[in-house]
């Protein structure tokens, strides 16, 4: 399967990023790619402990299993020497989270994309051709969409973090009065929510409707 030997090149291609370890690098050392780095690290650990996961991924290839392994082994030294720095491995907890905050935020756009689809009937209709099957298809998972919505929606933790999100957002991008109309609202939001913005590297770039509603689809 194509997916595999994608996943396969791209789990090995870390491998080799994370064996070079303190070599010269002309890349900067961050606690944010020290992190990318545990946790590729821990990814080819997990891998390679997975018998099932390891043969589903290597077509059951015994060379690449070995290989995997081989990884694996090194990886989880480097992993285990880079985790009794416990100021670092705290970081990451923190990265991740603002990570995982990012990503809802964006689930919950491409969600949002999908639930206006269904309800414009003229955008539905040039969307599918005014095909009723494919406007029918959309409609039904705009339903699912809009019940994963109002559960997120819901939580203010969430919803608070996303304004900040995007507020750091609207910043970079020079829309300087969005920013400023959103900064008091920044200001009061949770502990959460001031990491996962600043924390963020946030990503300027427009994401086009079709693209958050093909995201919006897959997570249903
Ligand atoms: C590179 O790391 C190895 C072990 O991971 C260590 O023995 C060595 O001293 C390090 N070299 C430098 C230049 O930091
Ligand atoms: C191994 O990987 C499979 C998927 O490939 C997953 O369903 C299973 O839960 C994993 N097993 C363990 C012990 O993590
Ligand atoms: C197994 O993988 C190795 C290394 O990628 C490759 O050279 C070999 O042709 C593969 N064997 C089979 C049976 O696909
Ligand atoms: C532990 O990690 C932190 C954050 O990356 C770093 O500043 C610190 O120097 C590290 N400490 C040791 C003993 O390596
Ligand atoms: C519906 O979509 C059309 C075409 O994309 C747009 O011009 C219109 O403003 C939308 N209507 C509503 C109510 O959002
Ligand atoms: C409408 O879409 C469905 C599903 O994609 C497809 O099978 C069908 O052929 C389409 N109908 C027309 C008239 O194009
Ligand atoms: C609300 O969202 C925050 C941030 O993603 C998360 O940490 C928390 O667990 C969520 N609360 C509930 C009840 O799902």
């Amino acid at each position: 399967m194509q997916f595999s030997s994608l996943f396969l090149s791209a789990v090995l291609a870390t491998a080799v990023v994370a064996k070079g370890g303190n070599k010269t690098s002309t890349k900067a050392v961050t606690d944010k790619s020290l992190c990318k780095e545990m946790a590729a690290l821990t990814k080819i650990v997990s891998l390679a402990a997975n018998t099932t996961k390891l043969a589903d991924k290597t077509d059951n290839n015994a060379t690449k299993i070995a290989e995997i392994q081989a990884k694996a082994s090194d990886a989880s030294t480097q992993l285990s020497t880079m985790s009794t720095n416990t100021t670092l491995v705290s970081t990451c907890a923190t990265i991740d989270a603002a990570q995982k905050t990012e990503s809802e935020c964006k689930d919950m756009k491409s969600l949002q994309s999908l639930v206006s689809l269904a309800a414009n009937t003229t955008k539905l209709s040039a969307k599918t051709d005014n095909n009723a099957t494919k406007m029918a298809a959309i409609t039904a998972k705009a339903a699912k969409a809009q019940t994963k919505l109002d559960a997120m929606t819901s939580n203010t933790t969430l919803t608070d973090a996303c304004a900040t999100i995007q507020t750091a957002k609207d910043a970079k991008t020079g829309t300087k009065a969005a920013a400023a109309s959103a900064s008091s609202a920044a200001a009061s939001a949770s502990s959460t929510a001031t990491s996962a913005g600043t924390m963020l590297d946030a990503k300027t770039g427009l994401i086009s409707t079709i693209v958050l509603v093909a995201a919006g689809m897959m997570m249903l």
